[in-house]
């Protein structure tokens, strides 16, 4: 018999995960090419050549016995320390490898600074609409994760409620920009805001709290716009990065957490999170793929692929009368549904053979996530549906 805590995940499984299923149970009955599936964000472009001449040139050349050993459980010193430079490099910081975890992937990485902060009963806070699985990383280790509700007209973090929010059970917040499921990068002015909130809160309350911030979409972005980099701004922070979609790499389960000296000065935190590595059972991330990525930090895959995407869906939905910001980053868009309850509107997309997200499973009611990672021939033979969709709800086209 599971336990009562894993029934409760069992029966509300992920319903991205559900739809994608869904999908591909349509695409048998109608075709492959008549079912536009907008749900899961897997990238769709392939990883950097240098990903593969990488580990060809690893498997070949190396030692196979070193290569594929057990190390120490926070990773090769050597990727550390030249990831910490890339990161010095690119952002004006002074990291170097007694800063940098290699983690199996961001997930891994969000969980292993949980485990290593969070007492239970703490609270995590977060801003909605938000990455569905932040809820059930905090409960793994006896938290509460609230969110805080958006400002609809931005998406940028709402300042006012967010100190409001914070108690003096606040241990963490996690921040994501850019954003999934919106899109949005979180401003300069927002992260000093945080930043600002949560230094008056900490000495109000007297105690620590943690800014996480999850950067998987970090290189994900079309406009030149710039994400700042958290820890020039809060001393406290632990930044969990991922190579899943900037290298286009997401089942080979490969990330780094930085945590800063100034985080926690006695490096406790540093060890704790490498233990909490180890007591999950990742013990440590997969030894090819941290070599792999030391070797391709300058590296992205083809984001202008995405760019385009966007740029075609996101012109045909305005000018279909949809409402939606134009996302700056990551590959989603986050459309205001037609009718209230969303999930009514997914339903009427499903007849369309168009599959989206409710926005309730991102805690952001009243939209839908579509995630534009997906052939170009998705995109463009879509828009007619989308259109149809449009006329049915009387949206006014521009
Ligand atoms: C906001 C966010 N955080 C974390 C993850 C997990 O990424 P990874 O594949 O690196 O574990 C995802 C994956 O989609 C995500 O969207």
């Amino acid at each position: 018999m599971i336990s009562e805590k894993m029934k409760d995940l069992v029966n509300n499984n992920s319903v991205i995960r559900q739809m994608f299923e869904e999908g591909q149970i349509m695409a048998e009955k109608y075709g492959k090419d008549k079912v536009y599936d907008f749900s899961l964000g897997n990238p769709n472009v392939p990883a950097p050549e240098r990903v593969k001449e990488t580990a060809i040139s690893l498997l070949e050349n190396e030692d196979p016995l070193a290569l594929h050993s057990y190390m120490n459980n926070a990773g090769y010193p050597a990727v550390r320390k030249k990831i910490a430079d890339s990161i010095n490099r690119k952002f004006g910081t002074s990291f170097d490898e007694s800063n940098i975890m290699m983690t199996v992937g961001a997930a891994a990485g969000l969980n292993c600074a949980l485990k290593a902060i969070l007492n239970d009963g703490d609270e995590v806070l977060t801003f909605a609409p938000f990455f569905v699985e932040y809820k059930n990383y905090v409960a793994n280790y006896g938290g509460i994760l609230h969110a805080i509700e958006p400002d609809t007209s931005t998406f940028q973090p709402d300042l006012a409620a967010f100190e409001e929010r914070i108690s003096s059970r606040t241990k963490a917040v996690i921040i994501n920009s850019p954003n999934n499921p919106t899109g949005v990068i979180y401003s300069e002015d927002t992260i000093k805001g945080i930043a600002s909130v949560l230094e008056k809160k900490q000495k109000e309350f007297g105690i620590e709290i943690y800014l996480i911030s999850d950067e998987p979409y970090r290189e994900l972005v079309y406009n030149g716009d710039d994400v700042p980099y958290v820890t020039k701004y809060y001393d406290k922070t632990i930044v969990c990065y991922s190579f899943s979609k900037t290298l286009s790499l997401p089942g080979e389960r490969i990330g780094y957490l930085v945590v800063p000296k100034e985080a926690d000065d006695t490096n406790e935190l540093f060890t704790a999170i490498t233990i909490a590595n180890r007591v999950l059972g990742c013990v440590n991330a997969p030894s090819l793929f941290q070599k792999v990525v030391a070797e391709c930090l300058d590296e992205k895959a083809d984001i202008d692929f995405y760019k385009e995407n966007r740029d075609i869906l996101y012109k045909a939905l305005k000018e279909a009368g949809f409402t939606c910001i134009e996302p700056q980053g990551a590959f989603y868009l986050f459309v205001k549904s037609p009718v209230e309850d969303e999930k009514e509107f997914v339903a009427e997309a499903k007849k369309e053979h168009i599959l989206v997200v409710p926005g309730s499973s991102f805690a952001g009611p009243g939209y839908v996530r579509i995630s534009y990672c997906v052939s170009r021939e998705t995109i463009v033979n879509s828009l007619e549906g989308f259109r149809r969709l449009a006329e049915k709800y009387g949206l006014a086209g521009l």
